[in-house]
């Protein structure tokens, strides 16, 4: 995950939550044999395509992400793609946080939690963001990236 270059593209915060860092080994079966790491490089080349910058970024704490949906507002990011991990389905301090900033955010997930355990079923992110992408593995970050030019 590169730094952010020194650029002045309009910048997408990609903020990853909790075993994202583990995609590639983790349930491959669910989430895919792709890496944060090779799914930062793809958003990265095609963020160069749409006149953007992305700026990557993977915790396993909710305030980290919560700190950086505000730095997000802070320094005037164009959007937020979020993937919050199972911070998704609890956390109501990112309800808050999402509330609380007027960057665009989109929920981003790899699989589709509408089709897995219920507990998955409600998303406080996403009664919060503006739109939500699931299920299509890697390919909904790079379309809720697709979005970003047009929000
Ligand atoms: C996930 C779905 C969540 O339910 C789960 O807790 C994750 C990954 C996804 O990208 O499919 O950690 O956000």
């Amino acid at each position: 995950m590169a730094n952010r270059p020194d650029t002045a593209r309009p910048v997408v915060y990609v903020l990853n939550g909790p075993n994202l860092n583990l995609l590639g080994t983790r349930e491959p079966h669910i989430y895919g044999s792709e890496t944060l790491d090779d799914i930062a490089g793809s958003l990265e080349d095609r963020a160069i395509e749409l006149g953007l910058d992305v700026d990557v970024r993977q915790s396993n704490h909710e305030g980290h992400l919560i700190d950086w949906l505000h730095e997000a507002s802070a320094t005037g990011a164009a959007a937020v793609l979020l993937n919050a991990g199972a911070y998704t389905h609890t956390s109501v301090a990112l309800y808050d946080a999402i509330k609380a900033i007027s960057v665009p955010v989109i929920e981003v997930h790899l699989s589709n939690p509408h089709t897995r355990e219920a507990f998955r079923h409600q998303s406080y992110v996403g009664m919060a963001a503006k739109a939500t992408i699931a299920g299509l593995g890697s390919l909904s970050y790079l379309l809720a990236l697709e979005a970003v030019p047009r929000l």
